[in-house]
């Protein structure tokens, strides 16, 4: 029950129909017990400025963004943390007062999770850390970049592939300004040879979601370019499990669902917002309820 001490929080983006986040966010609150409630609101592109100008006014306290707003709702927001403006990206954003002495005067944070939270789902799902491990990133668009840019600062050693080369070279560019890092762009020539000496595989592209289900970053001719035994990942969610998976399960490697990377990032947005940690068994009803929702 929702009563006039609510807080409210939400995502938005074009479309949502579809999101997964409130039924996840909205379990964690009502396991907590906390009188807060995660709605989604369907923004498009022209409305933008005024949907965080509105979620001010009427203060709600954190809104999740998705597609395609990610990069243009940095212009409306007063403060961007430190790897947010790094990746150049914000899906969370957390909003305080700007004074003590007046609560209905808000300011909007932005900060990136989709990075932290493939990490944090490796690392769980693996038991031990990234750093040092070399990690394969298929993809060079939006949610590629986040992991890109968090694996380098975490210290892992990172080699990129996309279909646009022009586009990984320009990441690795950037990655080497703004970090001093080096990452690999790999081309198709070797992709076999720098996937087999790889430690973690991961699939961020959005390749083999809903409806597209059969179409992978590598084809069924070619299953054996995955090598035998390793770590593999995909951010697709919708399949659970992707046809890349499927292949990575063939090659007996150990795979982490995209479902576990949504949650984590949701994990990181719940610290960022209320403060509070996010142990295991919360992990668990989170996972619960998406998978639940997946399968219909
Ligand atoms: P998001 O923000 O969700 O990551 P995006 O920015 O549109 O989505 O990026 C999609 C990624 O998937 C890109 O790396 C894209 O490769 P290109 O840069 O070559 O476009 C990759 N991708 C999409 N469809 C693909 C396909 N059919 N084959 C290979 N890569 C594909």
């Amino acid at each position: 029950m929702t009563d006039s001490k609510t807080k409210i929080f939400g995502i938005i983006g074009h479309p949502i129909r579809h999101s997964l986040s409130p039924v996840m966010y909205n379990v964690v609150f009502k396991e907590k017990n906390l009188n807060n409630v995660y709605i989604a609101f369907d923004v498009d592109k022209k409305n933008l400025k005024r949907s965080i100008e509105g979620a001010k006014a009427l203060n709600f306290c954190g809104l999740n963004v998705t597609i395609p707003h990610k990069i243009s709702v940095i212009k409306y927001l007063d403060r961007i943390n430190g790897e947010a403006k790094l990746i150049n990206a914000v899906n969370t954003i957390k909003f305080i007062c700007k004074n003590n002495d007046d609560e209905n005067e808000r300011m909007a944070i932005g900060y990136n999770t989709d990075g932290i939270g493939a990490i944090k789902a490796i690392e769980k799902n693996l038991n031990e850390r990234t750093a040092g491990k070399k990690i394969f990133i298929f993809g060079a668009g939006g949610a590629a970049r986040a992991i890109i840019f968090f694996a380098s600062i975490n210290n892992a050693d990172v080699l990129m592939y996309n279909r646009t080369k022009e586009k990984a070279v320009l990441m690795q560019k950037e990655i080497k300004e703004k970090l001093n890092k080096e990452i690999k762009v790999v081309k198709k020539i070797t992709l076999k040879d720098e996937l087999k000496d790889s430690d973690i595989i991961i699939n961020a592209t959005s390749l083999g979601m809903f409806p597209d289900v059969d179409k992978s970053v590598i084809n069924e001719n070619n299953i054996s370019c995955i090598p035998k035994g390793k770590v593999v990942m995909d951010i697709v969610y919708n399949p659970i499990e992707t046809k890349f998976l499927k292949f990575a399960k063939k090659r007996n490697c150990k795979v982490i669902d995209g479902v576990d990377m949504l949650v984590y990032q949701g994990a990181e947005a719940l610290k960022i917002w209320l403060n509070i940690e996010v142990d295991e068994n919360l992990i668990n009803i989170m996972k619960n309820v998406v998978v639940k929702v997946l399968k219909g």
